[in-house]
């Protein structure tokens, strides 16, 4: 009965992509549990490069049936735009289904995040602009529509002018635009409406069926746990859990039936966005990370902040999310450096400490300690079985482990589904 949750362990962007089309392979069903199109999963595999937004990154392989689970803010134009996209590289989308719970970013969504952005000035998140936030709001506040309500064009449009009308009347900040016509918007949700049909279910029968019949089941998250609103760095957060317990939720999967949670980490940190981040690097190497990692936005283009491993936020993500093991991503971008560090703890106002604290203005006050490990200068793209790294890089990966306390599984050292070490199977 295996089920895997892969979780993005730092601030997003961890290459989880890449090894969810690496893991479904091997798997029969693939879900993609919350966030929404402000995720960006890229994957590059024989049949091309993908940025993939809302689609499962199991799609290339036809027989791993892919699901858009409930817990997902849907945005069914970028759907259709990712899905017509797919089609026309030749890649098929008859294994996909949407969950009919899944919430639908609506117009006016994307304009109230832009809104609230604009008024929050040198506060504001950073967000990715796509209506995330406003959407899961309306879910929580019980004035969202879902996906099923597509299937229902009489109800739909009902329950769109409710809600419009409703949202216009409390969000007098929020300027006149064609968001609030509420004929023309739901012209064009009942449009999308008609394409999307084929694929609206509900699903929990199904992925419940799959567990049960022992089937391998991936469950994908998107973002990552230092954007969690509970476990993150709150205010500057997502909408969503990325956590495995919000992997659990979104998919539908009770959290008794998970046999493993594995956290990707990135050989170093990124962050989009705003937000107290310790390891940030202003210099030199800091510059040299993003421009050899092309660490640049999927999904905004924006530039990614970068800095060094932090093992104090990592370990904070191997309790919160209870992980059995991990991936280690984009060690192949530190293959230049002669000295590497690594944060082991952090000094907050003269005190050694080594947890992760969940108030910003601490964390901004937190300044890293630092272990220097030596660098391996040489490529590493070739290395496929872990006795082919170098020395120095075997010594980086087993005294992140030693900090860790979770084995290293998956060793990700180029952007190709073949540049992998697997270690050990985690489905
Ligand atoms: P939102 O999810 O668009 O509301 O953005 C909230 C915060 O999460 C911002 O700092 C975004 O940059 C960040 N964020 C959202 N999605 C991703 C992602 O997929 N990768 C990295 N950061 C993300």
């Amino acid at each position: 009965m295996p089920v895997t949750a892969v979780v993005g362990a730092q601030w997003g962007d961890e290459g989880k992509g890449k090894i969810v089309d690496l893991l479904a392979g091997e798997a029969q069903m693939a879900i993609r549990a919350q966030g929404g199109d402000n995720a960006g999963h890229t994957v590059i595999n024989p049949q091309g490069h993908f940025a993939l937004h809302l689609v499962p990154a199991g799609i290339f392989h036809p027989d791993t049936l892919c699901v858009i689970g409930s817990g997902v803010a849907l945005n069914p134009e970028v759907l259709l735009a990712e899905i017509d996209a797919l089609h026309a590289r030749g890649v098929r989308t008859d294994n996909l289904l949407i969950s009919e719970r899944a919430h639908l970013v609506l117009p006016y969504h994307l304009l109230i995040d832009r809104v609230e952005e604009a008024s929050l000035g040198p506060a504001r998140i950073g967000t990715t602009g796509r209506g995330i936030g406003p959407c899961y709001v309306d879910k929580v506040s019980r004035t969202g529509l879902r996906a099923g309500d597509l299937l229902n064009p009489a109800e739909f449009r009902a329950k769109l002018a409710f809600a419009t009308e409703r949202k216009r009347a409390i969000r007098a900040d929020v300027p006149d635009d064609p968001v609030w016509d509420i004929d023309a918007v739901a012209a064009r949700y009942l449009d999308y409406a008609e394409r999307l049909a084929p694929y609206i279910r509900e699903v929990v029968p199904i992925v419940n069926r799959a567990v049960a019949a022992g089937q391998k089941v991936l469950i994908e998250g998107a973002q990552g746990t230092l954007l969690d609103p509970d476990y993150g760095t709150y205010p500057f957060v997502t909408s969503s859990s990325p956590t495995v317990q919000g992997l659990c939720l979104g998919a539908g999967i009770g959290p008794k039936r998970l046999t493993h949670a594995v956290g990707v980490f990135k050989a170093y940190c990124t962050r989009v966005g705003a937000g107290p981040f310790p390891t940030e690097l202003h210099d030199a190497i800091g510059e040299a990370l993003r421009e050899r990692g092309h660490e640049y936005g999927t999904t905004t283009g924006r530039p990614r902040r970068c800095g060094w491993f932090d093992a104090v936020a990592a370990r904070h993500s191997v309790q919160v999310n209870g992980l059995d093991s991990a991936a280690l991503t984009r060690l192949d971008i530190l293959d230049a450096l002669d000295r590497i560090q690594v944060c082991v703890a952090y000094e907050l106002d003269g005190q050694r400490i080594d947890y992760f604290s969940g108030i910003p203005s601490v964390l901004e006050r937190c300044r890293p300690i630092y272990e220097e490990l030596p660098g391996w200068q040489t490529s590493i793209h070739r290395c496929r079985r872990y006795e082919e790294l170098p020395p120095a890089a075997r010594r980086y990966v087993e005294r992140l482990e030693e900090l860790l306390g979770v084995p290293f599984d998956i060793i990700s050292v180029g952007a190709q589904r073949e540049q992998t070490i697997c270690r050990r199977s985690v489905l």
